[in-house]
């Protein structure tokens, strides 16, 4: 089974932010589905529009450990998912390089009507 990490080197998904989501009041041991795809209208949480993408959602439980503040990854790029561990930062240029060089990059319209998975590119966002 792929980890998380080799799909997301197989897969570039949608960049919703470069930066994190500040989530707080979350219920201890609930079971949450972080987005991995970046497509989803309720991030940072799944809403099921990674179907027919190759992505598949991350299943979190909230730790017993009350914490006030989540800092949950926005870019779908993090190591430590569902947190953010910054990688963010460097990120921009590295997505802009991999739309420039896509192989599909003059096709998207027709080829990728929801997400390209080999740049991250999105009709509209
Ligand atoms: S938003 Fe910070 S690593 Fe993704």
């Amino acid at each position: 089974m792929a980890s998380f990490t080799d799909e997301k080197d197989s897969l570039q998904p949608a960049v919703c932010m470069y930066g994190p989501a500040n989530v707080r009041n979350l219920e201890p041991g609930k079971k949450m589905k972080w987005c991995t795809c970046g497509l989803s209208k309720t991030q940072p949480w799944c809403d099921g529009a990674h179907k027919g993408t190759g992505f598949k959602s991350l299943k979190w439980i909230v730790p017993s450990k009350p914490q006030s503040l989540y800092s949950i990854c926005l870019c779908k790029h993090t190591k430590d998912p569902p947190f953010c561990d910054a990688t963010h930062t460097n990120l921009p240029d590295t997505i802009e390089q991999l739309k420039k060089v896509c192989p599909i990059k003059d096709d998207h319209q027709t080829k990728c009507p929801k997400l390209c998975t080999k740049c991250g590119w999105v009709p509209d966002f």
